[in-house]
């Protein structure tokens, strides 16, 4: 007689007790192989009385088919383990952080100066307040120009440098010129009161100097709410020129021209070389101009929906390469684009 019953307890003791695929793989071969106790039980049927043959081979039929279910079931439990394994030690830790001193001595790589300084500028608002807000580099001719008060044709557009995307109709669309389009994006979305800074990467067809990038960053700041004052603006400036370059060094407003605010001002810090004893980089002033600013001219609330009865805010804009240039005094701001790592490395 075949003994089905042992055949089949032990193949399966054996097909669970496989620890990995490889094992698996063996226990399968002694099962169902050639050699295997499945074919002997074949091979013995032979030997059976007619009469007992057909019971015993349906018999064997129905052992191999659950024994090959179980090999089945079991090698997908350890397909999915080995997988699981593999992605466990292809993990990396993104979360480690490398010691400055191992950093310089492999050459491993850190911030940009240009991140490092806007992280510094954002945290210095942040601590003031202000909420941290981003638009598109992108923008329609509306965004960069019109909402801010400079129409098609108007001699303001001469102030910027504009590099034109060729994007076809329905509109024209730029590389910003400034990070000014993200105040109206902001105000167009409704919520008011806002009290925001959107730092940003700009553009202009201008040729690179020692004082100027065509690809640039920015800092926008706008504040509207109820009652804010030209003396808002100059507090916040100040505050915010203290805090980043230090309590020696203090800010000024001189009366400019800007489409989008009125009145409008350019704002200048002590020179941070000479700390306003006048010197070359200052051409012997005492002080810096470091971007405009001014009370949101009442054509941009216009222009975004904003009820200038009821609202009043102030609005500026200044370069974030220009102050990692001041407060670590790079005399030459293509320095900040040419990826030397004698120079990254200083930061
Ligand atoms: N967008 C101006 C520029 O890039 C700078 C500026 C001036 C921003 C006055 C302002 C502002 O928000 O009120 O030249």
């Amino acid at each position: 007689m075949i003994d089905f019953e042992s055949i089949e307890k032990d193949g399966a003791a054996e097909l669970s007790a496989a620890a990995d695929l490889g094992e698996l793989e063996e226990v399968a071969s002694g099962l169902l192989g050639k050699r295997g106790s499945l074919k002997a039980a074949h091979r013995q049927l032979g030997a059976l009385a007619p009469e007992d043959r057909v019971g015993a081979g349906r018999r064997l039929n129905e052992v191999t088919e659950r024994l090959r279910a179980q090999l089945a079931a079991r090698r997908s439990e350890l397909e999915v383990a080995a997988r699981a394994a593999a992605l466990r030690a292809d993990r990396l830790d993104l979360t480690e952080v490398v010691p400055a001193s191992v950093r310089l001595s492999t050459g491993l790589g850190h911030l940009h100066l240009v991140t490092q300084t806007r992280d510094a500028l954002e945290d210095v608002f942040v601590g003031m307040g202000f909420e941290v807000a981003e638009g598109p580099e992108s923008e329609t001719d509306w965004y960069n120009f019109e909402a801010l008060n400079i129409p098609p044709a108007h001699p303001a557009r001469g102030m910027w440098d504009t590099f034109y995307l060729e994007l076809g109709q329905p509109e024209t669309a730029v590389l910003r010129t400034h990070t000014s389009p993200v105040q109206i994006r902001l105000m167009e979305r409704g919520e008011l009161p806002i009290h925001a800074v959107m730092p940003g990467r700009c553009y202009r067809r201008d040729t690179p100097d020692a004082r100027h990038l065509a690809v640039f960053h920015q800092v926008e700041g706008l504040v509207v709410d109820e009652g804010i004052s030209f003396g808002d603006l100059a507090g916040t400036i100040e505050t915010f020129t203290t805090a980043y370059f230090g309590s020696d060094i203090h800010s000024r407003l001189r009366p400019a021209y800007f489409p989008f605010t009125e009145p409008s001002a350019e704002f200048e810090i002590t020179c941070t070389i000479c700390h306003g004893g006048g010197c070359r980089t200052c051409s012997g002033t005492g002080w810096i101009e470091l971007g405009g600013c001014g009370m949101v001219d009442p054509a941009v609330f216009e222009a975004v929906g904003v009820d200038p009865e009821r609202w009043s805010g102030f609005a500026f804009g200044f370069g974030i390469d220009r102050c990692a240039q001041m407060r670590h005094g790079i005399s030459d701001m293509r320095a900040l684009t040419e990826n030397d790592v004698r120079f990254l490395r200083q930061f």
